[in-house]
Order: structure tokens, then C-alpha cells, then sequence
């Protein structure tokens, strides 16, 4: 890089000074042939010579324009106006006319230098760009407003494995993933519009046919009238960036199933050793033998909860089915009217009927259940509860929205403390003492997960004015359903 820019301030290596000022002279002794040969030209002496100080100046520089009008004035005074002598007494028109020759050719000389010297900055600072965008490591291509490439830098080539010269000339659609082909349309339509595409994440097949994931940002290109003629595009390559948080994940599941294997062996413990204990003093003592089995039973029961919670509760069908939101989660109100009459809790609902999505009826139940449950644990007497159903948007990603349903769920309880905020999604993570288990939350992500949406809590705990609420955007579709 540093090379390359050296030798671009030091010019070309043969405008030697030598040769330079060899070329002015040269300029001036083929004007004087042009005045000698060309017996019009001796009308006005000056126009030929001027032309031989432009030309100095345009590609020889400043310094040989000078001795250039140096040369041509010697010349028009020895052969135009002395007639074959030099003479240093021209007549007072000859000398005005000399003296305006100077002048202008001066002049001359310096704007064609300002000028050539612009030329020579612009042309410095393209190859600057130009070297900037062959060494760069992400593939960098333009193409014209039909999708055809037109140029292609070596990042490109490393990326798609195609050299310039089988790129060159080709549709961009080349590297387009079978199925993928459709979006080249849609992003030049953008581009005609004047948009640009940030990061846009998606994947490309190299030359080998080897798919790679990449951040694409394509920019419009315009032409000096601000006319769009084309579009410059950027890819990175994240196919490894991609593969190594695919891993992470895995581990983090791993890890987390690991955590919650053993937090459910603890978990189960406590009740299978009270009953063991039961079950031995249920034999012993005849006369208690009810007694004891009664209590084993609840702890039978509290353990068929805990694998019940963990497991899924419910088999559900493998691929996501039509359902209407508003009507599950009013079912699983229904179940919860006698805990809400019994702690007065007043009810508001907003449903949109038409709230319809794709998803897994068993799992969503279970969801608004735990939101519903945890939301009356929190409210004493005379609380508050506002259920809402509505239709929605959500961005995917920073190009795509998504339809869907968004359910509110919102008291007026106690509120979450920010401490334990940063936990409530965890396995086991209750502040409920004896009667919490800690999964409620932990299940209902991984349920919202698998029906490609959010989740996300609002809660405070300010003394008058606490309250939480839980937002859940479900999309209309499950993009990757994932069998239960
Ligand atoms: N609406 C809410 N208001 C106040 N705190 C809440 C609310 N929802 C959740 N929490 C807090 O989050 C914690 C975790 O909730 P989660 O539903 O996961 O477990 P849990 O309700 O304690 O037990 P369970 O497994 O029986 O649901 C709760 O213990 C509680 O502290
Ligand atoms: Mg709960």
C-alpha cells in the first residue's frame, strides 16, 4: 500500500527534468518549422508559438512552458521582426506586441498547469480508491442497472472463486443460491429508487458450488448528472462468524440442559425421599397408614409437576396448525375465573377476532397460563388485570417486517425488583418460595421461541404505581417449526 502511494506522488519515472525541458525546446523548434513552412501563419506570428507554450505547459509543466516562451520570444524577434538578427531595439509596436506575447503565454502557461495539476490530483486520488478497493479483503463488484458486472476486485475473487475476467460481463445472479434468484430483482427495484441495502444478511454460492452466508451492502452508483446507472456492492463473507455462534449456541443449550438436568435431580430429590421415609412409616405404623399415604401421594404429585413442567406437558401435533389467539387465551381465562373471582381481580380484555396465526395450541396455552398465573400471584385484592389481543408488525431483521399477533398481558402488582429482572427467565429462578418452581418463565421462552417470536417484560416497583407487563409477538407463520 505504502509503495503504491509513493510512486503515485512521484509521477512517471520519464518526466526527467532533462527530457522535459529537452521537450520545450522541442516544442518551440516545431513551431518555428510550422511558421517557416506556413507562409498563413506569418500573418500572426504569435498563434503557433502560443500553441507550443500550451502544449509545455499542459504535459511538460510550468518550468518548461516558461523556456518555451523564453525560446519563442528569441525566435519571433530573430526571424519575424528583425528580420535574421536578434535585436533588442524592435520597433515600439513590435515591442508592445512581444511584451502582450509574453504575457499571455505566462498566463497561458500557469492555468494549463493549475489545470493539469487538478487532472493529476484526480487522477491520484481515483488510483488511491482504486488501490483501496483491489487490496480489500470483502468482495467488492459493480454492475450496471441489468445486473451485469463491470468490475471486480480481488476480495471478489477470493470470495466466489471466479477470476475478473470470467466475472466481468456476467449476471450477478451467477451466486445466487437456487430459490434465491427472486431477490436480485427486488434489490435493483430499491436501488432505482434511490435506496441502499445495510447488512443485509444472505447467501451466496461460490464458483464450486459451495454456499457461504454474507452481509450485503449494496449502494446505487450515479454518473455526473446524479443519473443511477448502477450499484456497487459489498459482501463480507460471516460464514465462519456464523458457524462459530451456531456452536456457542449449541453449547449454551448444551450447558443449559446440563444446568437444568441437574436442578431437576435436586428438585426431585427432596419429595422421593419423603416418600421412601412415608412409604417405610406407612408400613410400620398400620394405624397412620392413611395418613402417610396420603402425604406421599402429594409428594408424588409435586414430583409428576415438576416433569410435567419440564417435559413438555402436552404432545403436540409436529407442524404448527391454524389457530386463533384470542380464543386460546380466553380459554385459558376461563380456567383461572374462580382464583380471579375469589381475589376480586377485575379483568379487562381488547381482542382482535381476527387475530389468526400458525402455531402449536398446547404450548401457546401453557404460555398464557404462566403469564396469567404469575400475574395473579403478584396482584393482592383488588387487583387489576388487562389481557389484550392485537394484530401486529415486528421488524425480522433491518430490511423485513413480520406480521403477527402481539398479546399483552398486564397488572397492577407488586412489580419485578431490577435484581431479580436479569434472572426471571432462568430455569428454577423463583421468588416464590415453596410454592414457585421457577419454570413458568424458563418454558414459556422456549415455547414463544419456538413459534419464532418475543418476548419482553416492562415492570415497577414504585409503591402506588407498580405493576408489570408482559408483551408476546407471535409471527403469523413459524418460520422453522421444530417437532415438540
Ligand atoms: N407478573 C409478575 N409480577 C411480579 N413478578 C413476576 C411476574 N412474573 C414473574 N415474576 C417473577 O419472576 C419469577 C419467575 O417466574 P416463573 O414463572 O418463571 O416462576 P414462578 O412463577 O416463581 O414459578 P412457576 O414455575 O410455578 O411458574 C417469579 O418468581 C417472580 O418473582
Ligand atoms: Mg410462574
Amino acid at each position: 500500500m505504502y509503495e503504491d502511494s509513493t510512486q503515485l506522488n512521484s509521477g512517471p519515472r520519464w518526466q526527467h527534468w532533462t527530457l522535459r525541458y529537452g521537450g520545450a525546446l522541442a516544442a518551440t523548434g516545431i513551431a518555428l518549422w510550422t511558421w517557416f513552412l506556413w507562409p498563413v501563419m506569418h500573418l500572426d506570428p504569435f498563434a503557433v508559438f502560443i500553441a507550443a507554450v500550451i502544449v509545455s505547459a499542459r504535459f511538460l509543466g510550468f518550468g518548461p512552458a516558461l523556456l518555451c516562451t523564453a525560446a519563442s520570444a528569441l525566435a519571433l524577434d530573430y526571424f519575424a521582426f528583425a528580420s535574421y538578427h536578434l535585436s533588442l531595439r524592435l520597433s515600439a509596436n513590435d515591442a508592445e506586441r512581444m511584451a502582450v506575447f509574453v504575457l499571455v503565454a505566462i498566463l497561458t502557461a500557469g492555468l494549463a498547469r493549475q489545470r493539469s495539476r487538478a487532472e493529476i490530483r484526480a487522477e491520484q486520488a481515483r488510483q488511491h480508491i482504486a488501490a483501496i478497493v483491489e487490496s480489500s479483503d470483502d468482495a467488492i463488484l459493480s454492475k450496471d442497472m441489468n445486473g451485469i458486472i463491470t468490475s471486480w476486485n480481488r476480495g471478489a475473487e477470493q470470495l466466489y472463486g471466479y477470476s475478473a475476467g470470467e466475472a466481468i460481463g456476467q449476471h450477478v445472479s451467477i451466486f445466487a443460491p437456487p430459490g434465491q434468484v427472486d431477490e436480485i430483482p427486488a434489490i435493483m427495484k430499491r436501488l432505482l429508487r434511490g435506496g441502499h441495502i445495510q447488512r443485509h444478511q444472505t447467501e451466496r454460492v461460490r464458483k464450486d458450488g459451495t454456499r457461504l452466508m454474507v452481509y450485503l451492502s449494496i449502494s446505487p452508483l450515479r454518473n455526473r448528472r446524479g443519473e443511477i446507472v448502477g450499484a456497487s456492492s459489498i459482501a463480507q463473507d460471516i460464514t465462519v462468524q456464523k458457524r462459530t455462534e451456531e456452536a456457542l449456541r449449541r453449547n449454551e443449550k448444551l450447558a443449559t440442559a446440563g444446568r437444568l438436568a441437574a436442578a431437576i435431580a435436586h428438585e426431585i430429590n427432596n419429595p422421593l425421599e419423603a416418600v421412601t421415609n412415608l412409604l417405610y412409616l406407612a408400613g410400620r405404623d398400620p394405624e397412620s397408614q392413611q395418613d402417610y399415604l396420603r402425604l406421599a401421594e402429594k409428594e408424588v404429585q409435586r414430583v409428576a409437576a415438576i416433569a410435567q413442567q419440564t417435559l413438555g406437558f402436552v404432545r403436540e401435533p409436529s407442524s404448527a396448525l391454524p389457530l386463533n389467539v384470542a380464543e386460546t387465551l380466553d380459554q385459558v381465562l376461563r380456567l383461572y375465573l374462580p382464583r380471579l373471582v375469589a381475589k376480586r381481580i377485575q379483568v379487562e380484555k381488547h381482542y382482535d377476532p381476527a387475530a389468526d396465526i400458525r402455531g402449536f395450541a398446547g404450548e401457546l396455552r401453557q404460555l398464557f397460563s404462566n403469564l396469567i398465573t404469575n400475574a395473579v400471584d403478584a396482584m393482592g385484592e383488588s387487583g387489576r388485570l388487562r389481557v389484550r389481543v392485537a394484530r401486529s408488525h415486528e421488524w425480522a431483521d433491518s430490511q423485513r417486517q413480520r406480521s403477527g399477533v402481539r398479546i399483552t398481558i398486564a397488572d397492577n402488582g407488586g412489580g419485578i425488583r431490577r435484581n431479580d429482572m436479569a434472572h426471571i427467565f432462568e430455569p428454577f429462578y423463583t421468588t416464590k418460595k415453596d410454592i414457585g418452581t421457577g419454570l413458568g418463565l424458563w418454558l414459556s421462552h422456549g415455547i414463544v421461541q419456538k413459534h419464532s417470536g418475543s418476548i419482553r417484560v416492562r415492570s415497577r416497583t414504585t409503591p402506588g404505581h407498580s405493576g408489570t407487563i408482559f408483551t408476546v409477538f407471535l409471527p403469523s407463520l413459524v418460520e422453522t417449526p421444530k417437532a415438540a
